[in-house]
């Protein structure tokens, strides 16, 4: 057995150690993401939007995308009945927006923006590096989230840098040569 395995064999527990919810979720925050604002209407009309970091694709053939939604959500139905999402690609100067849409405290978070929608009726965000309007394919139940997969059905890309989000700070790539 080379020096690797004996390691693995040596530090192996039979009995999984419990999980500290805030220490994993620490060292889940190593892995930098980008941010983007998912938005949907209600039934009469009302726009719903939320900051999120667990957007990624999935397929491109078919197209498809993905994100979770914590079930404590108050925009669980919103999602779960629309049928449709957009996915907005925040750029590197939308900081302040995320904030806001991460916030349950703001009352009407799409005041802050000039009015913009799909043809689908759904709100987009103004500025966005990209946006992608979809329908959802399936809402799983992943743990303490549910998983929305999505079929994109129009997308738009612009010019410019990401908002990033690393180690619970919003921040920005590095300036490239
Ligand atoms: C950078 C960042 C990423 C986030 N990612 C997610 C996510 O992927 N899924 C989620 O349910 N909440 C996520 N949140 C938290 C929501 O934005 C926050 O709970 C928000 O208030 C939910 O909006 P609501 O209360 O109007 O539903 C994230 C927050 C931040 C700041």
């Amino acid at each position: 057995m080379n020096a690797i395995a004996d390691a693995c064999v040596a530090t192996a527990d039979p009995v999984p150690a419990p999980i500290d919810t805030r220490a994993l979720r620490n060292a889940l925050g190593s892995y930098p993401t980008g941010v983007a604002i998912v938005t949907t209407r209600t039934a009469c009309g009302r726009p719903v939007g939320l900051t999120i970091n667990s957007f990624a694709s999935l397929s491109l053939d078919p197209p498809l995308l993905l994100w979770s939604l914590s079930k404590r959500s108050p925009s669980m139905a919103a999602f779960g009945e629309s049928g449709y999402f957009s996915v907005n690609v925040l750029a590197a100067g939308q900081a302040d927006l995320a904030r806001a849409f991460a916030s349950s405290a703001v009352a009407d978070k799409f005041a802050l923006l000039p009015s913009c929608d799909s043809p689908e009726q759904l709100p987009l965000i103004p500025g966005s590096l990209a946006t992608f309007v979809c329908a959802t394919e399936q809402a799983q139940d992943a743990g303490d989230h549910t998983l929305f997969q999505g079929r994109v059905l129009r997308y738009t890309e612009g010019e410019g840098e990401p908002l990033v989000f690393h180690r619970g700070q919003f921040t920005e790539l590095q300036s490239r040569p």
